[in-house]
């Protein structure tokens, strides 16, 4: 009998080899190479004969229709999904365990009235789905539940039912029976998912895969997957706090940078459609260390309150610490503002924080860093009428960001008086022309100038 032949795959990001290797020279993780067996699949496809051969087809005759969507009943999904979920299509949906993945599903399967929806749980039993349906409330009658993790018994039932979409929880659970390999291996994950995609295409059903993410924050095998299915989704949050966003990764029927927000209750996650009023805290007094920035969380604007607390430090090594912003991007900041504005913060612990568990990488935050940096440094509160949207470069300029007047749409929106933006951001904008003052700014010390 020939030697069965194998290989070894990154788990992270799909990089092959003949050996195994402790660490990935191509994602530098440690520990992620799997054994996987190679089989020579007498493939058809090899042997295609002349007669069989596809022809190429000008673009202008090629037809198409365009695809058909099903409204999920829910805002924020059919927003990030481009509009409802695409038939036929596989939509991946990703996040850590805890975070609500289960729980948004399910409410949706669970919310569509008479609409046949096939829900299929690996991880979790019957009962247990009935009590968490129940404690979300369900109307609809036609939503089968079922308790399998072997993928062509799923496909059967899948025929069996018909159903509108299908959800499967999770993709790590599945298991093909054409290859001999642990459930959430790259080979199963891979062939399960394959055979899936397959079979919604064939039958134009919606597959709904749900993804554990691994401890560095990526989907396991991730690339593999990325390549097979048509949609990735992203659900993030911070487990202490009630807000989880959904993102949108890749989409090949829609923008890939949208955002749903979602709050989690007691009886299931509850559509934020209008952000900013909640994410800004509401208190009476103008406290010192807090600044409003105005930024686009994928292409959503959004008021996202900063706060910063500087204070001398007890110990030699002063201490900087932030919670939903880059750690190095503060110390960045705090460079800045020593360096070139002379103020004197290396002797001082500062720490950052994004109200709500929001974590964000837009630049035009920068400003609003700074300014809450100053306000908390100086113990002198800023209005909290008052806003702010610019990148902060290293030599203390201020920067333009980009949609800048739907940052102060929104800000006027809200009732805001004032936004501080770049000098450069607004040759385009007629700043006579709105309800809100927009202040231009070059450098930091000419911020510092017009709070203090
Ligand atoms: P779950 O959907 O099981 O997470 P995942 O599938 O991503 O692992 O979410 C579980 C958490 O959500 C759990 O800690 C309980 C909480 N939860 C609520 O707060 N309200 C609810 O209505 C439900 C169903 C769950
Ligand atoms: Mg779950």
């Amino acid at each position: 009998m020939a030697k069965q032949q194998v290989r070894f795959v990154c788990r992270e990001c799909g990089a092959q080899s003949a050996q195994w290797i402790g660490r990935c020279p191509s994602c530098e993780a440690w520990n992620t190479y799997e054994e996987e067996s190679v089989e020579k699949k007498k493939t058809s496809s090899a042997k295609k004969s002349i007669e069989q051969e596809n022809i190429p087809t000008k673009l202008q005759d090629i037809s198409y229709q365009k695809e058909e969507r099903i409204n999920l009943n829910n805002g924020e999904l059919n927003r990030v999904l481009g509009g409802g979920l695409v038939n036929g299509s596989i939509t991946l949906m990703g996040g850590e365990p805890g975070i609500g993945k289960s729980t948004l599903m399910l409410q949706v399967a669970v919310s569509l009235k008479n609409t046949p929806i096939l829900y299929v749980s690996g991880e979790e039993s019957e009962q247990q789905i009935k009590m968490r349906a129940e404690r979300i409330g369900f109307v609809n009658e036609a939503c089968y539940i079922l308790s399998e993790t072997v993928v062509e018994l799923i496909i059967k039932q899948i025929k069996n039912i018909k159903p509108k979409f299908v959800v499967i929880d999770s993709v790590q659970t599945l298991v093909s029976q054409q290859v001999e390999s642990s459930a959430g291996s790259i080979t199963q994950i891979r062939e399960t998912a394959q055979e899936l995609q397959q079979y919604a295409k064939y039958f134009n059903i919606p597959i709904i895969l749900i993804g554990h993410i691994t401890k560095e924050g990526q989907l396991a095998g991730p690339k593999i997957l990325e390549h097979i299915v048509d949609t990735v989704l992203q659900f993030e949050g911070d487990r202490n706090y009630d807000y989880r966003i959904l993102r949108t990764i890749k989409n090949r029927f829609g923008a890939a940078a949208e955002l749903g927000i979602f709050e989690m209750q007691s009886n299931g996650l509850k559509e934020v459609s209008n952000p900013s009023d909640i994410l800004i805290s509401q208190h009476e007094n103008n406290l010192s260390g807090v600044a409003i920035s105005a930024t686009i969380e994928g292409i959503r604007p959004m008021l996202l309150e900063i706060q910063a607390l500087v204070s001398s430090s007890v110990y030699g090594n002063p201490q900087r610490s932030t919670t939903g912003f880059d750690v190095r991007r503060l110390n960045m900041l705090l460079a800045v503002l020593e360096k070139r504005n002379g103020f004197r913060l290396s002797a001082k612990d500062v720490f950052l924080n994004i109200a709500g568990g929001i974590k964000s990488k837009d630049p035009g935050i920068d400003l609003a860093v700074i300014a809450a940096i100053l306000s908390s440094n100086e113990d002198i509160p800023i209005d909290r009428k008052v806003c702010f949207a610019a990148e902060v470069g290293l030599s203390g300029e201020i920067r333009g960001v980009n949609r800048i007047t739907q940052r102060i749409l929104e800000a006027e929106k809200l009732g805001f008086k004032k936004i501080f933006v770049s000098k450069y951001n607004i040759q385009s904008i007629d700043i006579k022309k709105s309800a809100i003052e927009i202040v231009p700014l070059t450098t930091v010390q000419n911020l510092y100038h017009q709070l203090f």
